[in-house]
């Protein structure tokens, strides 16, 4: 029984006047076909018995290497995928339709990826994560960005209650690297590492003005041929007009969550809105914007996170940064919990349904930490970038926004042998 209901192109093997015999990895169904420049040897997408389009040769092969392997898993998998047409819709049916209709690159909706989201089941999950995966094979291909982020200072002049270098934190002994700290680690990042795109990234107010955050943007900017990201929270809109004329090109800033009085009750004095309006600002002025929310937080709900996912898109997100909270114990949240892993790596993996051409998808730092095979996990259900930590050794630990952050002790050198040596596991190309 063949799973026609996602687009799996076969191959044309019999033509018998206006029907033709389509073979899908060894397995044949015939097919009315109404398309006369169809011969054998070419490849076409069936559904519901009729031939519907045919494919150029070389797509047909990329999705059916893709498919491979969930097409036998498919199979295995008594899902009654085949066995009734799926737009007779049981109830059994709706999450491959929901599939299906991602698969056939539709527009999915709030409630489509509500519905999925709530799918607790290994079954379900497991295909959420490969269709998630398939998307992203059959419009990214194999690439994987790969970032490198400088934490150059921990001073915050916000309070944020899951936040560990909040302003209340008083026990935290605070840093800000000097301008010649930061030059020294972006030349060892650029020239010894080959990094290509870098993030600097600081608390909000850390004691360096604008003027002297361009000063710093444009020394890089004239010395290094890179891709240069600003993280430093809400600067004010002239502020990321300053950086940006200075040379930064994209702005790395999370509106945390979408829901605006959660908003205002884990950040204290500051508004959703102002948040958004730096974003809004920040792309009109032509920045690349990298955002996104935490996930997990008290009083947060599932609806709240997929209005995070839909905000993310419309705020024309280039990546899509999505992590856990984790708690940390200098903080008013110190008693919540975490989310587990997979709610985690769901949230990615509607990500790349709702955004499936363009997204980059960040395996961030806080799911590393909450679960040792996130990489791989995240990478294998749509996710296809990863950010390594380039900030001296020597400061990483004092920049504690949530405790025992992974990657905290590594050398750069160790963290790019590790990353690339699962990247070519699972057969991807850093493509910075
Ligand atoms: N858990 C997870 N992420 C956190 N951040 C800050 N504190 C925590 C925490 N306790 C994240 C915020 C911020 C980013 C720099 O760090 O989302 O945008």
């Amino acid at each position: 029984m063949l799973p026609m209901c996602y687009a799996i192109p076969g191959k044309v093997v019999a033509i018998d006047q206006k029907f033709v015999t389509l073979e899908y990895y060894g397995q044949q169904k015939k097919a009315l076909n109404e398309f006369k420049q169809l011969s054998i040897g070419d490849y076409a997408y069936a559904q519901g018995g009729y031939v519907v389009e045919k494919i150029p040769l070389q797509e047909a092969e990329n999705i059916l290497s893709a498919w491979k392997e969930i097409f036998f898993e498919l199979q295995n998998l008594d899902l009654e995928l085949s066995s009734k047409p799926l737009r007779e819709g049981s109830g059994d049916s709706k999450l491959t339709k929901l599939l299906d209709k991602a698969t056939q690159d539709k527009e999915l909706s709030k409630e489509d990826l509500l519905y999925l989201f709530e799918q607790n089941d290994p079954t379900s999950i497991e295909l959420l994560f490969k269709t998630a995966n398939f998307l992203r094979h059959k419009h990214l291909d194999n690439s994987c960005c790969v970032h490198g982020i400088i934490e150059i200072s921990n001073i915050c002049a916000r309070d944020c209650a899951y936040c560990g270098i909040a302003l209340s934190n008083k026990e935290l002994k605070r840093y800000r690297m000097t301008k010649e700290e930061i030059m020294a680690s972006v030349e060892e990042a650029v020239n010894v590492h080959g990094f290509k795109a870098l993030v600097l990234q600081s608390g909000e107010h850390s004691g360096y003005d604008n003027d002297q955050l361009a000063d710093i943007v444009r020394t890089i900017k004239a010395k290094y041929d890179i891709l240069l990201f600003v993280s430093f929270g809400e600067i004010g809109l002239d502020g990321l007009k300053k950086l940006y004329e200075a040379g930064a090109r994209g702005l790395l800033m999370r509106f945390e969550t979408s829901n605006p009085e959660l908003y205002a009750r884990v950040h204290p004095g500051c508004t959703l809105e102002s948040r958004l309006e730096h974003l809004r600002y920040a792309y009109e002025l032509g920045y690349l914007i990298l955002t996104g929310g935490l996930i997990g937080l008290p009083g947060q709900t599932p609806q709240d996170i997929i209005d995070d996912l839909f905000l993310t898109r419309d705020l024309h997100a280039e990546m899509y940064s999505f992590g856990p909270f984790i708690p940390h114990p200098k903080t008013k949240l110190s008693a919540d919990k975490a989310p587990d892993e997979l709610t985690v790596i769901k949230v990615l993996a509607l990500a790349r349904l709702l955004d499936p051409k363009q997204a980059k998808i960040l395996i961030t730092t806080g799911l590393e930490t909450i679960s040792l095979e996130a990489r791989r996990k995240g990478l294998m259900a749509g996710a296809n970038s990863v950010m390594l930590n380039v900030t001296p050794l020597y400061y990483r630990g004092l920049y504690s926004i949530y405790p025992g952050r992974a990657h905290e002790k590594e050398e750069i050198a160790v963290q790019i042998e590790e990353t690339l040596s699962l990247l070519r596991s699972l057969d991807r190309a850093p493509t910075d």
